[in-house]
């Protein structure tokens, strides 16, 4: 099996039992109809780093790992007619079927892997994700290339992830996670296995210079990188992510990028 197939295999195992307790969870904090990039709590309402959303009216567009799909709800609810939203989680697509029942907003969704998506070339005119799969895949520049491959020239992906810092601290929001303890540059994947030996999750680390190169090698131009400070306002610990350690150091990247039109033929 490739590493893609092994990771995206994990994943769903993986996601198919952590579903429920992540929406019993956060589903309050993500809100059925919300938007939020990242557990610092911005939320694409404030942030417009999808453009304004008036202009997204006609616009095509797929939420890559939407989980419950709230980001896509999000959007429906402002108008945006065509969204899909794509999860490798059936149970977290499940709980996308609950939402859309109980508001009335549906989105149409696909259970499939971010590392090879069941859409025609150019499909898209904006791909986006909130911490949507693409955190854990082993090949960056691999998973950015089938994200470009379906947005159409001139299209938009805007994507966020773990702060590739975050990497050498503890996953801990107390003061244990705030001591680096393994290096930034040691990009060995983080796995928990089974008994026999099967991994159950796994989690590569890009930096941010793997990253940036990931969006050059899809051909994609970088347009912005957001780091979201933790607001005083918000007192949630997920996770690793605390009012505490969001003070010292970020703990989301937001990269947006665009696909460059296409050249006219003899152009430069
Ligand atoms: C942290 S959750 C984020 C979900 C949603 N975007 C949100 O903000 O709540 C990560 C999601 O990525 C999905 N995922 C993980 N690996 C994936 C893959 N290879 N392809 C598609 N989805 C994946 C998981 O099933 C899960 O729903």
């Amino acid at each position: 099996m490739s590493t893609a197939l092994h990771v995206a295999r994990a994943s769903r195992v993986w996601w198919e039992h952590a579903a429920d307790e992540y929406q019993a969870e956060h589903g309050g904090f993500l809100r059925d109809t919300g938007f939020v990039w990242g557990p610092e709590g911005l939320v694409e309402a404030d942030a417009g780093l999808l453009g304004p959303v008036d202009e997204l009216r006609g616009a095509r567009v797929l939420e890559l790992g939407c989980g419950a799909g709230q980001c896509s709800r999000w959007l429906r609810t402002h108008g945006v007619e065509h969204v899909v939203g794509v999860d490798v989680s059936h149970r977290q697509l499940q709980h996308a079927r609950r939402i859309d029942e109980q508001t009335g907003v549906e989105v149409a969704t696909a259970q499939t892997d971010v590392q090879s998506l069941p859409f025609a070339a150019g499909a898209f005119d904006l791909v986006c994700s909130a911490f949507g799969g693409l955190p854990f895949v082993p090949d960056a520049g691999a998973a950015l290339t089938e994200a470009a491959r379906v947005l159409r020239p001139g299209g938009r992906l805007v994507f966020s992830v773990s702060h590739p810092m975050r990497w050498c601290f503890p996953d801990e929001p107390g003061e244990r996670g705030l001591t680096a303890e393994q290096s930034y540059f040691d990009r060995r994947a983080y796995v928990e296995e089974d008994a026999a030996g099967r991994a159950l999750y796994v989690e590569h680390h890009h930096t941010t210079g793997d990253w940036v190169r990931a969006i050059a090698s899809a051909d994609l131009v970088l347009r912005d990188l957001v780091e979201p400070e933790w607001p005083g306002s918000n007192q949630q610990t997920w996770g690793g992510w605390s009012p505490l350690r969001g003070r010292l150091f970020p703990g989301t990247a937001i990269f947006a990028a665009a696909k460059p039109e296409r050249r006219a033929a003899g152009g430069l």
